[in-house]
């Protein structure tokens, strides 16, 4: 069980967030990651074509006998893990449960901000599992659907994206919030904006941060972590756009991607 490969996909390059938490802590795995950046972003589309998308990206890593899928995307955690669950025996993680325990526990005030996606955000799935886990919490959210595109460009130290951020989040830092939920994997690559924007008295969640906390406990319960000291190997997929992610990931990664290579849609498992 344990020598199978981990499978981790998003969107595009955001749950990249998560791959370099998870690589970082768990040297030893296999990783395999599944970008699909011919169909990003996830975040404006319909709850059920975010359900057919998650379905074909678990397909298709499945097919790798992977030993766990891990949703490196709040939007397809938020609306499609419950279908996901049903549907495949190999175990699925989500971003979202992590990241809502992770906010509960830092929060004094109880009073906690939210940002993702809109389908994450209309969901109101961390609303209501922050208050599953803290019924007195008050949470306040929104959506900041241009942080995603900012990140797909590159344009994450781009002085446009301080001005943005400010602008999206001045109405959560007037509610005197003291935790905020990053709520899109994508949002990690933004943090010194954000953190700037929103001042450092607010503390970040980053859910990428949250995962790897969970995995690492998941793990050593569930099937072993790997322990052998040979460094294990990164695989990485794309259903577009090879060359742009590759830019865009070496640079977030800080390394040299290869073993990257584009999926074709027309693939028997995206059918
Ligand atoms: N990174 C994903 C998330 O966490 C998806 C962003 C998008 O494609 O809109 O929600």
């Amino acid at each position: 069980m344990s020598k199978r490969p981990i499978g981790i996909f998003d969107s595009g390059v955001g749950g990249l967030t998560v791959f370099s938490e998870i690589r970082k802590r768990f040297p030893a795995e296999d990783l395999i990651y599944f970008g699909d950046t011919a169909r990003v972003p996830y975040g404006p589309k319909s709850k059920s074509t975010i359900i057919d998308y998650s379905i074909q990206n678990t397909r298709f890593l499945n097919s790798y006998q992977v030993k766990l899928v891990i949703i490196a995307c709040n939007t397809s955690s938020a609306l499609a893990i419950d279908q996901l669950k049903e549907i495949f025996s190999v175990p699925i993680i989500g971003v979202l449960e992590p990241g809502a325990e992770q906010a509960v526990r830092n929060s004094k005030t109880g009073k906690i901000g939210i940002i993702g996606t809109e389908g994450t955000i209309n969901s109101q799935a961390y609303p209501n599992e922050i208050k599953r886990l803290n019924p007195q919490a008050e949470t306040f959210s929104i959506s900041c659907p241009l942080f995603v595109p900012l990140v797909e460009e590159g344009w994450y130290n781009h002085p446009v994206a301080l001005t943005i951020a400010k602008e999206y989040l001045s109405s959560l830092t007037a509610k005197n919030i003291d935790t905020l939920v990053l709520g899109c994997t994508h949002y990690p690559i933004l943090k010194r904006v954000i953190q700037e924007a929103v001042g450092e008295q607010i503390t970040l969640i980053d859910s990428a941060q949250a995962i790897a906390d969970y995995l690492d406990r998941y793990l050593r319960i569930q099937c072993e972590a790997e322990k052998e000291k040979t460094p294990g190997k990164d695989y990485f997929y794309v259903s577009d756009n090879e060359e742009k992610f590759r830019t865009i990931a070496s640079r977030i990664l800080n390394l040299e991607i290869s073993n990257l290579q584009r999926v074709k849609l027309a693939e028997s498992w995206f059918v």
